[in-house]
């Protein structure tokens, strides 16, 4: 998905300098080129051998590298690339790009480009938070450069807060998103998937059958189309796609928080296996089984519909709201009854009797409800039910 698109990598002096060598790794994959440059403070911790060998590109180090090209070689490879991405992006790289210095090949690189700059900073958590620095990035922000992360967490320094450099996952669907042509180019999705896990006491737990399998067919679909897509699942079977951004989560509860903290976005897509219910008082202990009140009675209580909450949602409702209607009997008249009592725009129903197999099984048919009634689709594999629902929506947003 990304095929023919060169991305000029200049990696930054620090700790998390070694996670752009995943990141080389995952833009190869997807067809993407990489030329490399690295900083002085960044060969110290990584080679630039090892980042040369894992681009399959020479990495330039100096300005004097690049003498032996042309006259202007500097000028050339900031522009030869669709897009630069500085990661880490330390302190001082993001200082000299806000102030416009240009003493090392990095800075040069960074005032010299006229194509899109994006920017994942990495550093100690009192650093990033410092007046100047906010200030430096106030000033990124101005002239247009684009940023992912930092994100909040336990750092390398013993600390925490936000400095995480964002993982290149997550980088990598971003650039995705920047390069993306496909019609779903510059849009946001959120996408929610797999079963819920609510549990009972620290080792037990209620879940479903639901494998993951078709939200992770969506997201990737819609990120096949340029979008950029926010993936909330559960404890799902199937490994999530690449190129979307993965929040993963246990109960219907933290899922709610993930959609509602993902927010804005163009459309959502409610694909999860949301447990119903959880535990009303979930036990601190084992549950032991031998106990002279015999086994113990659940107390359930509801969960959250966080379909229902994001289609009610007064302020902030995506543009399009897209729910699944699980069902075993009067599939489409229970579906009908579903969207209109959940309040989204279209809901996809499927039969999930056991007989058909659907449920954790790679088929799926489906009939889509939208205002205009229902439209049924021949059955087909999760991922062609996918990428046909991932063109709908793309038609829908315009
Ligand atoms: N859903 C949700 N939050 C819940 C329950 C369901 O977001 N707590 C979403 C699902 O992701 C799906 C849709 O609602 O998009 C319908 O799920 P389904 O299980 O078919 O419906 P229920 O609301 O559970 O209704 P019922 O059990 O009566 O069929």
């Amino acid at each position: 998905m990304l095929q023919g698109k060169r991305i000029l990598l200049i990696i930054g002096g620090g700790i998390s300098a070694y996670k752009s060598l995943e990141l080389i790794r995952l833009i190869k994959r997807e067809g993407g080129s990489v030329t490399p440059v690295l900083t002085r403070a960044a060969e110290q911790f990584v080679t630039p051998l090892s980042v040369a060998a894992l681009a399959g590109h020479k990495a330039y180090t100096h300005l004097f590298d690049l003498t032996d090209e042309a006259e202007m070689g500097h000028i050339e490879l900031s522009r030869s690339a669709d897009l630069v991405v500085v990661a880490p992006a330390t302190a001082d790289l993001m200082a000299k790009m806000a102030s416009g210095q240009a003493n090392d090949l990095a800075s040069t690189l960074l005032l010299a480009t006229d194509t899109p700059v994006l920017v994942a900073p990495a550093m100690n958590v009192r650093m990033w938070l410092h007046p100047a620095n906010q200030r430096n990035i106030a000033t990124l922000e101005a002239d247009g450069i684009h940023r992912i992360g930092p994100n909040e967490g336990d750092m390398a320094c013993g600390e925490f807060g936000p400095g995480r450099m964002t993982e290149p996952v997550e980088i990598h669907a971003e650039i995705m998103a920047l390069l993306a042509n496909g019609p779903l180019g510059g849009r946001h999705i959120i996408v929610t998937s797999g079963p819920t896990h609510e549990p009972i006491d620290p080792v037990r737990y209620l879940a479903n059958r639901s494998s993951g399998q078709q939200g992770s067919a969506i997201a990737s679909a819609l990120a096949g189309l340029g979008a950029q897509v926010t993936f909330v699942t559960g404890p799902a079977r199937t490994a999530p796609p690449l190129g979307v951004k993965v929040v993963k989560v246990e109960t219907a509860s933290e899922m709610l928080d993930a959609v509602i903290s993902a927010l804005p976005a163009d459309a959502a897509v409610f694909a999860a296996a949301v447990a119903d219910w959880r535990v009303a008082e979930v036990a601190a202990g084992k549950i032991k089984k031998a106990k002279a009140e015999g086994p113990p009675a659940l107390a359930l209580m509801e969960n959250p519909d966080i379909l229902a909450t994001v289609s009610q949602m007064t302020k902030g409702r995506p543009e399009l709201v897209v729910g699944f209607a699980a069902e075993t009997d009067d599939v489409v008249a229970h579906a009908a009854q579903k969207r209109k009592r959940k309040g989204c725009d279209w809901i996809v129903a499927n039969d999930v009797s056991p007989e058909t197999g659907i449920m954790g099984g790679s088929e799926n048919a489906v009939t889509v409800i939208d205002a205009d009634g229902p439209e049924t689709w021949p059955r087909a594999s999760k991922d062609d039910v996918a990428r046909k629902l991932a063109l709908r929506i793309a038609a829908a947003l315009g």
